[in-house]
């Protein structure tokens, strides 16, 4: 479907990671088969020589739309999006499960939506895994303290994260009470959720620990037949913290495997 013509991308967030798919679509590596059409940002810092549009502008000029916003904005745009029968990849998946209108509109769309790996690892085991049946799924993550400064969870339940001294677990539930606790820190556990036996089945452990230097998170998968178990550590982007060099990348990585004619899932 991407492989005929040049797709034209409309990409909307460019901060930490738009901004690194943006470079890396207009810069010397740049992707086959795609090209960077408009961006959408009221606060962008660079457009890439490109066009800065309103989401409804921006969806009428792409081919495929790159979602890297803030949860709270993507249903704007998914809305925009499938409304014109448009594809769209989403790197905040958390977003999936605290609005459950984008994946209803999905459903009543022509649209494809894609889930990048973002920070994680190992999702292409546990869709292979899925198919034979998953018995247990669990993800624990890991940051320093701060790193969850002002997520729901930490200001309903008044947990002062200054005073953790030591590695400490500050939320066990499910992925789904998670991404509503932590929105802008369990996207891994919502994109592990969805590849695996969804929200409510898919259990996460929310670690803070002040000896951490970046974050990193660790899946175990058991079917009856393979049992999976992944970490990885990423560093904290510095443009955003929060976010993690890996999940722009895996956005790019998605891209290349699209105009690829060897595709690697
Ligand atoms: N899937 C994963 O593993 C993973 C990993 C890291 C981050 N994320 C998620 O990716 C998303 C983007 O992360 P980031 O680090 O680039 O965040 P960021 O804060 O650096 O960038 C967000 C951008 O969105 C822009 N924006 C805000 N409101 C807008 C609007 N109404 N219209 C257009 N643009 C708007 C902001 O100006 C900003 O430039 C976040 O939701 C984050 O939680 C996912």
């Amino acid at each position: 479907m991407y492989d005929d013509s040049l797709t034209k991308i409309g990409i909307a967030g460019v901060g930490a990671i738009g901004s690194a798919v943006a470079r890396a679509m207009t810069g010397e590596n740049s992707i086959e088969g795609f090209t960077l059409d408009c961006i959408s940002d009221p606060d962008a810092k660079n457009t890439f020589g490109v066009d800065n549009l309103d989401f409804e502008t921006l969806v009428k000029r792409s081919d495929l739309i790159i979602e890297c916003l803030p949860a709270s904005i993507v249903p704007a745009l998914a809305e925009t999006a499938f409304r014109a029968n448009k594809d769209v990849i989403f790197i905040s998946s958390a977003a999936l499960l605290l609005y459950p209108q984008i994946v209803a509109s999905l459903m009543d769309s022509d649209s494809t939506a894609y889930l990048p790996s973002g920070a994680l690892c190992g999702l292409d085991g546990v869709t292979a895994m899925k198919e034979m049946g998953i018995r247990e799924s669990i993800i624990a993550s890991t940051k320093p303290p701060m790193g969850f400064s002002g997520a729901p969870y930490i200001i309903a339940n008044d947990i002062d994260l200054s005073a953790i001294n030591e590695k400490t677990c500050i939320f066990r539930g499910n992925a789904y009470d998670a991404s509503k606790g932590f929105p802008a820190n369990v996207n891994v556990a919502a994109t592990l959720s969805l590849a695996g036996i969804g929200p409510e089945n898919t259990q996460v452990e929310i670690w803070a620990d002040p000896a951490a230097k970046g974050n990193a998170h660790e899946i175990t998968v058991k079917s009856d037949y393979s049992t999976m178990t992944t970490r990885i550590e990423n560093m904290p982007d510095p443009a955003n913290p929060k976010s993690s060099v890996l999940a722009a990348q895996s956005i790019v990585a998605l891209l290349r495997n699209m105009s690829n004619a060897l595709v690697i899932a």
